[in-house]
């Protein structure tokens, strides 16, 4: 099973600044998501979306120790840019995780261009869209998951 983790507004997909983020909800991205992942004969998904940093890194925690999960997908928002917690969280537990961002940081405003949390990361997505998502799955799928 593959966690895929939002932080903060990414509930507010859709309505939030579509040019940047697109016309989509989080909720059409997770069962877009879903839909692909059961074609590749993967059952279920764990979605978590959290405005909280402490929740973010609770959410790190539970699943990221949790012996059905292989993997982990995040997009942490903003906390990307400044959360030393968070970091720790991914750094903490044993199965890969994978950053997303949905635009690309590195041609937006500079203080976008730092990802705290993406160096204790498997590997990073940002720029592509929804389809970051679905690479960082499918990579974590074919990958085997496991210890990184
Ligand atoms: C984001 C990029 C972040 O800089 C921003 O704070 C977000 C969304 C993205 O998906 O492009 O909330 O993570």
């Amino acid at each position: 099973m593959i966690a895929v983790i939002n932080g903060p507004n990414l509930n507010l997909l859709g309505r939030r600044e579509p040019e940047i983020y697109g016309h989509e909800s989080l909720e059409d991205i997770n069962n877009w998501l879903l839909n692909c992942v059961s074609r590749m004969g993967e059952s279920g998904m764990i979605f978590v979306q959290s405005n909280s940093e402490g929740e973010l890194v609770g959410a790190v925690q539970e699943v990221g120790f949790d012996p059905a999960v292989r993997g982990i997908v995040i997009n942490p928002g903003a906390y990307a840019h400044y959360s030393v917690a968070l970091r720790d969280a991914i750094s903490a537990v044993p199965v890969p995780v994978i950053e997303v961002h949905l635009s690309n940081i590195h041609a937006r405003e500079e203080f976008r261009h730092k990802s705290v949390t993406a160096g204790a990361c498997a590997g990073m997505v940002c720029g592509l869209g929804k389809r970051g998502y679905l690479l960082a799955v499918e990579y974590l799928l074919a990958s085997g998951g496991g210890v990184r």
